[in-house]
């Protein structure tokens, strides 16, 4: 059986094979059947690439100092971008002589190093996309099989231990003097504020693999007992049967990216995204031999109720949001409407002014009684990577993003969420983090790391301009502060208040921007088609009997 039109990975050609396809379709197509306005001066995909020569990824590059993706362009590269590759490879971490990673941060400016010397999986994400990018796979390997035997390590948070499978947050590299031997410290949460456990990790962990499977073609390391055993270890812990009602993962706050509190317990948005997409790539590099077989039917059967789940109940378009408004309450039986109870009353009222009559897009988190109506930019880009949008859904974010430009860009792409937390609010939700504050840090705060998700999320929808107006703005100022972690105010003008310097996913995530615009194919690593099989959007009212 291929499950969900998807094949487990078998032989060198299926997954490889399976990818190009689709990619070379998603190149080939012409713009969605739907008409829309073309955005700013917007190029179809296979205008991109013909005007850019669509080629090969690079393989097997072993020279360091000169980026591959200069030297087949011959438009001259912007200046920027020897000196992010030169600070990509000044965070670079050794283990016995091997790279394994980069540090969060190499910020020479302040003492204060935090944990910021340590090298998180989901900030090495971008680095190792541009390594892969460039033909450097070797780092992006040994850091996957490095992180896999830290999955498997004893783990204790405070006196709870942690379930087997969980990956860490970061981890570090100890050199003991005296014994002449380096050896890895993780961290599962129990030194992080908050004492939470990285959820997302896992989830990048599987993203990451099939990266490099899809990159360099070898299926050798994907196909390895101890790559498949670290896939299940991961999936067991997610797929478990516990007293769930919904197919959404239910998490505390901090589990990701957002790592304090902020209000995004119970079923956040960027959590449901990576998992999705973490299930789908797991599906493609899992071998259906022993308990494979048993783990894709799991697989498969999760990602219909959760794509139906997220499609209908977390979409939120002019339409939906009148329906919502117009809702009734305590309906009880299948044929309710309104079936988390949502009350009217707690739409806020910003939304209303917000949602564009075109455009729509995931809310931060639906759960009883409550649905958080905050944008939330990590999960709408992984939305349209793993194709947990629909297409018309995707082509709506896109609507949004352009519609509302200065609320969610502004002058530095861009805003983690929108809109911020303020006042009473504030003081309840984040339980009065300084950190946090309104328009700062995860508060509304401009990342510009989450360059290369909206990149990315352009590229998949054929609007790779709207991606170039965003890095035209990073490159206004991005070297010249030093490459901040983040940036503060309601247009992200300031370098933010607690904000790192030389902080390294900044960095990468601009080489990836820039190498995904310069060669589009590169979309394929991280992107997923639509799952045809996938059953279409039913209607709410419809739906019950489905699930
Ligand atoms: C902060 C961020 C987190 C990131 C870490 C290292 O804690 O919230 O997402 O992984 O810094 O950069």
């Amino acid at each position: 059986m291929e499950p969900l039109g998807l094949r487990a990975v078998g032989s060198h050609c299926s997954l490889s094979e399976m990818d190009d396809l689709d990619l070379t379709r998603a190149l080939d197509k012409p713009r969605l059947k739907i008409e829309r306005k073309r955005s700013f001066d917007e190029r179809s995909m296979s205008e991109l690439s013909a005007g850019y020569g669509m080629h090969d990824s690079p393989r097997g590059r072993s020279v360091l100092d000169t980026p591959l993706s200069y030297a087949r362009n011959s438009f001259e590269p912007h200046p920027m971008m020897a000196e992010a590759w030169e600070a990509l490879r000044r965070s670079m971490v050794f283990f016995r002589g091997h790279p394994v990673g980069t540090l969060a941060a190499v910020d020479n400016t302040t003492d204060e190093v935090l944990n910021y010397d340590q090298v998180f999986v989901r900030d090495f994400v971008p680095s190792a996309l541009a390594f892969l990018m460039n033909g450097e796979s070797d780092i992006v390997k040994h850091f996957l099989l490095k992180t896999l035997q830290l999955q498997g390590s004893e783990k204790r948070v405070d006196r709870f231990k942690l379930g087997e499978g969980v990956m860490p947050a970061s981890f570090k590299v100890r050199h003991d003097a005296t014994r002449g031997m380096d050896h890895l410290v993780a961290d599962f949460g129990e030194t992080a504020i908050g004492r939470v456990a990285p959820v997302d990790s896992g989830f990048w962990w599987i993203i990451l693999l099939r990266a490099y499977t899809k990159s360099t073609g070898d299926l050798t390391l994907s196909e390895t007992p101890e790559c498949q055993k670290g896939m299940k270890l991961i999936l067991s812990l997610c797929l478990a049967e516990g007293f769930d009602t919904f197919p959404t993962l239910l998490c505390a706050d901090g589990c990701s990216m957002i790592d304090r509190r902020m209000g995004v317990y119970g079923y956040p948005i960027e959590i449901q995204a990576l998992f999705y997409m973490a299930l789908r790539c797991a599906l493609s590099m899992m071998k259906p031999d022993g308990d494979g077989r048993e783990f894709i039917e799991k697989i498969t059967k999760r990602l219909h109720a959760l794509s139906f789940h997220m499609r209908n109940y977390f979409w939120l378009d002019y339409q939906q949001l009148n329906d919502i408004y117009r809702y009734k309450t305590e309906e009880y039986s299948h044929t309710a409407v309104n079936k988390f109870n949502v009350m009217p009353d707690s739409i806020p009222e910003w939304v209303f002014d917000f949602m564009p009559l075109r455009g729509g897009y995931f809310v931060g988190n639906v759960g009883p009684a409550h649905m958080d109506f905050r944008w939330f930019a990590l999960g709408n880009c992984v939305s349209i990577m793993s194709s947990l949008a629909t297409p018309d859904q995707s082509m709506a974010i896109m609507d949004l993003l352009e519609h509302r430009w200065d609320e969610l860009v502004g002058e530095m792409p861009l805003k983690i969420c929108y809109p911020c937390l303020e006042g009473h609010e504030w003081r309840i939700v984040t339980g009065c983090d300084p950190k946090n504050t309104r328009w700062s840090y995860h508060n509304g705060g401009s990342w510009p790391v989450l360059l290369w998700q909206l990149t990315a999320a352009c590229i998949k929808t054929g609007r790779p301009q709207i991606a170039r107006r965003a890095v035209d703005l990073i490159e206004s100022r991005l070297h010249r502060d030093c490459w901040p972690e983040y940036y503060d105010g309601k247009l992200g003008r300031y370098v933010g208040k607690q904000a790192r310097k030389y902080q390294t996913w900044s960095i990468a995530g601009y080489l990836v921007a820039k190498m995904l615009l310069e060669d589009p194919s590169h979309i394929g690593m991280i992107s997923l088609e639509e799952d045809k099989l996938m059953k279409p959007v039913i209607k709410r009212s419809a739906s019950w009997p489905q699930l």
